[in-house]
């Protein structure tokens, strides 16, 4: 088991990438505090692990806010006395307007979920890292941080932020042996991404994003996810581990 005596937390962990990685996180001997703001899909991620011999708690937390990764934290350390890795999944995923039509409430919504986030969680669980004497933390970006797209305003200038602001973060928590990666899935199946295929009939147009000629699993990212956070990438930091199906190249 790879994650063996290490706390983890997933914020957005009741859906999509986020449930599949708290459960794998889980399966490779992790304790859990699975983060998001709805507390059935938590719940549910909880008992699931559970039932597979896991443990885990749900947090409910609004991680764009300060008070909501402070509690985050707070109630993840007070559960299982630590925190080794931070995987910053939460995102608002469903903004598709362009410029024109984005309110500023809208923009700052999902720069809040998306970006924010990222800041806030990495800024107080670093305390408890340091700590340790060890840690790793994992943001989600996306393709779309590079080759972003038409109506991604808000979303992919946020993900842009974040292959930034990691790259910050690995340099001046490298000292306290915290490892800090990007990880850029490109299209995934999960139930964000179905919904979006629905509406805009886009599957086709998809897979052709893919030299599999195929979507990606929510697994997939899990698995990459788990290698960032283990010691298997002890001399990882930095990096955006991109893994797309090769997106990036067609
Ligand atoms: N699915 C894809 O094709 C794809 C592609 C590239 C990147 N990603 C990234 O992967 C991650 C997971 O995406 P997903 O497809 O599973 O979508 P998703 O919408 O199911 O996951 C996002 C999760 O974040 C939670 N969240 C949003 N705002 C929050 C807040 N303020 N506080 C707490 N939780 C909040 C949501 O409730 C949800 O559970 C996201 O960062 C997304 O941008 C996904």
């Amino acid at each position: 088991m790879k994650l063996k005596d290490r706390v983890a937390i997933v914020t957005g962990g009741g859906t999509g990438i986020g449930k599949a990685s708290a459960i794998r996180f889980a399966q490779e001997g992790a304790r859990v505090a699975v983060a998001g703001r709805r507390p059935g899909p938590l719940n549910e991620v909880v008992a699931q692990i559970e039932a597979i011999g896991g443990e885990a708690v749900a947090v409910s937390a609004d991680v764009g806010q300060p008070d909501g990764c402070r509690k985050a934290i707070d109630e993840t350390v007070s559960r299982f006395g630590g925190l080794d890795v931070l995987f910053n999944n939460a995102a608002q995923t469903y903004l598709q307007k362009t410029v024109e039509e984005t309110t500023v409430e809208e923009w700052d919504d999902c720069l809040n979920a998306t970006l924010r986030s990222v800041f806030l969680m990495s800024k107080y669980a670093a305390p408890e890292m340091r700590k340790a004497g060890r840690g790793s933390i994992i943001n989600c970006a996306s393709v779309g941080a590079v080759t972003p797209w038409r109506g991604g305003a808000a979303y992919c200038a946020a993900k842009s932020g974040i292959l930034a602001l990691t790259k910050v973060l690995a340099i001046e928590y490298g000292p306290w042996h915290i490892r800090v990666n990007t990880l850029s899935p490109g299209a995934i199946m999960t139930p964000n991404l179905e919904a979006a295929i629905e509406r805009n009939q886009s599957g086709e147009r998809l897979r052709a994003k893919c030299v599999f000629g195929r979507i990606g699993k929510p697994e997939e990212i899990a698995a990459a996810a788990v290698f960032l956070a283990s010691d298997d990438a002890s001399f990882v930091s930095t990096a955006n581990l991109v893994v797309d199906g090769g997106w990036l190249t067609l």
